[in-house]
């Protein structure tokens, strides 16, 4: 397996400490669990969406357990405004401030309660079950434009989360490169269901949600090769991400860097496990594999 050096990863405007960043949504909701998963060796992290007023989330269940991944449908819950209190203690630190909102305005009102604790901003234009939120506005190109602009006004790297959820993902890349994002990260998940077939009805309390896990990581893939040869800002490659050897394969699609989020919530030590396959002092330059896979 190629074998990379170690070394500071710049990428979207954030300087991150490796290639491993943990993907919003898991373990990202007080400032404690995010400063634990940076001591655990992630690169940088992400945290839960925060948007404009507080939620509660869908009713449960809103977690299933698959062989080859997880369904969620949380519905977003979150504290809103409350949450910036969180992050005092991680000044400094390669922390990315997810957020969501029902239209530009309510984007920018998020982002300018961040504005000085922020790295960067992920927008969460990709949950595939929160109505009036994330894909039902994230699968419109003129409406992604307008909300990256909209935080990118506040001068911090923003980054846009992609729903794969669409016919053609690349011009909704476009259309977040053209509204002043700083990278791209594909994927949020993949809307699915499953029904159990004693109770007939559907496992999860909203019917369906989003699939990520192994099972996605084909679809991730695909997604990072497309947009590298649509866009020219960093990808950073996200789903089912669980081994260094997947890394590597996100980089050679195009992936500057990449976020892990359901190999977390079953090995909490991932980041280390993987970064002591991914890394050694002798390795290669990481700059060499991204997008060697495009000849
Ligand atoms: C959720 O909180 O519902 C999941 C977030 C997402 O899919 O983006």
């Amino acid at each position: 397996m190629v074998v990379l050096k170690t070394g500071p990863v710049p990428v979207g405007g954030v300087v991150l400490e490796n290639h491993l960043v943990l993907a919003a949504g898991v373990l990202g909701t007080t400032g404690s669990s995010l400063a634990r998963m940076l001591s655990l060796g992630a690169g940088g992290v992400v945290t839960k969406s925060i948007g404009p007023v507080p939620k509660d989330g869908h009713d449960g269940p809103c977690l299933a357990v698959l062989d080859d991944g997880l369904l969620n449908a949380m519905g977003l819950p979150n504290p809103s405004q409350d949450f910036v209190a969180e992050l005092a203690p991680l000044a400094k630190k390669p922390v990315v401030i997810s957020i969501f909102g029902g239209d530009p305005e309510e984007f920018a009102a998020v982002a300018g309660w961040f504005a000085g604790t922020a790295a960067a901003f992920e927008l969460n234009l990709s949950c595939p079950h929160a109505e009036g939120y994330g894909a039902a506005i994230g699968s419109d190109p003129a409406l992604v434009e307008a909300c990256t602009r909209a935080v990118a006004q506040t001068g911090l790297p923003v980054w846009v989360k992609l729903t794969p959820n669409v016919t053609e993902i690349t011009g909704i890349g476009r259309a977040a490169e053209k509204g002043g994002a700083s990278a791209i990260v594909a994927i949020n998940t993949v809307k699915a269901m499953r029904i159990s077939t004693e109770l007939r009805r559907p496992v999860l309390g909203h019917g369906f949600g989003g699939l990520s896990g192994p099972a996605v990581f084909p679809v991730a893939v695909r997604c990072v090769y497309e947009l590298y040869e649509a866009c020219r800002i960093p990808i950073i490659g996200c789903g089912g991400v669980s081994t260094a050897d997947n890394v590597i394969e996100m980089m050679m699609a195009g992936a500057s860097a990449v976020e892990i989020g359901s190999a977390v919530y079953r090995d909490v030590k991932i980041f280390e496990t993987i970064k002591a396959s991914l890394y050694a002092k002798d390795g290669i330059d990481p700059a060499g594999i991204v997008g060697c896979a495009h000849g």
